[in-house]
């Protein structure tokens, strides 16, 4: 099946009490979205319940998880499990953010078990993987990038959805410089190439409105996984709205 959805989503990481949550939602769940839109919405582990019950199951605007356990339950204190999660309400989980492989031990292996976690209990699994500063400069990018990619994907059937990001380290944050549609290119490329070429693959690292037409238009990039850019709601519709339009005419179309 070929993929024609353009997915904006944005993760609001460790901000916002229930109020600002529930105001974001608000503003998501009285907008009608453009045909080809799938918006996406990942809360704090707190906030999960309050969104989706604005958002309202089954309605356009996915909610997801950012992490959650391997396990199912247990004696593992101050973790979520997949089954919590889905009960709050996510139907998406965020996997392997570089965040939570720098600083929270999530392993390649880790990624992979959360990933059969999550398909067991029917969540979409978003699987992010980047390479760092110093793997790019020694030449490592692709390498280090599928590597990620096959041992996530391990022991799970070709045809079942996940959902990709290429998110290079140093392109996230407010340190981070955005990746060159180029190297986008190239990385989302060799992805589709492990990954297969049914399976969204997103872009994520210092999106903002003034690179998201340029990467949007690259054919291999299937949407948009943001940050800061959307921790408001207008941020997030703006990007939405940009999303919608056709790309421009490139010069020598029609109307020049
Ligand atoms: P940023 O975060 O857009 O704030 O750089 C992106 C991400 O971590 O997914």
């Amino acid at each position: 099946m070929t993929e024609q959805t353009t997915w904006i989503g944005t993760s609001w990481k460790m901000t916002k009490t229930l109020a600002e949550a529930r105001a974001y939602a608000r503003v998501l769940a009285g907008c009608d979205w453009a045909p080809g839109i799938r918006p996406f919405v990942i809360p704090p582990a707190t906030a999960i319940a309050t969104v989706a019950e604005v958002l309202s199951p089954g309605g356009a605007v996915l909610v997801g998880a950012q992490d959650a356990h391997w396990e199912d339950e247990g004696a593992w204190t101050g973790e979520v499990s997949v089954p919590q999660v889905k009960d709050a309400g996510a139907r998406l989980l965020e996997i392997g953010h570089s965040e939570r492989r720098a600083h929270f031990a999530e392993t390649d292996e880790r990624v992979n078990l959360k990933v059969h976690a999550a398909l067991r209990h029917g969540l979409l699994p978003l699987v992010c993987v980047g390479e760092t500063a110093q793997q790019r400069a020694a030449g490592a990018a692709l390498d280090t990038v599928t590597a990620q990619v096959r041992a996530a994907l391990a022991g799970v059937p070709a045809t079942t959805r996940v959902l990709l990001a290429y998110e290079p380290v140093w392109a996230i944050g407010e340190h981070g410089t955005p990746a060159t549609p180029e190297q986008v290119r190239d990385v989302v490329t060799a992805i589709a190439r492990v990954a297969g070429p049914a399976r969204p693959v997103l872009y994520g690292g210092s999106v903002s409105l003034d690179n998201a037409r340029d990467l949007l238009d690259l054919p291999q990039v299937s949407g948009l996984f943001v940050g800061r850019a959307a921790w408001d709601a207008g941020g997030f519709l703006a990007l939405a709205d940009l999303a919608a339009q056709p790309a421009p005419q490139a010069p020598g179309g029609p109307y020049s």
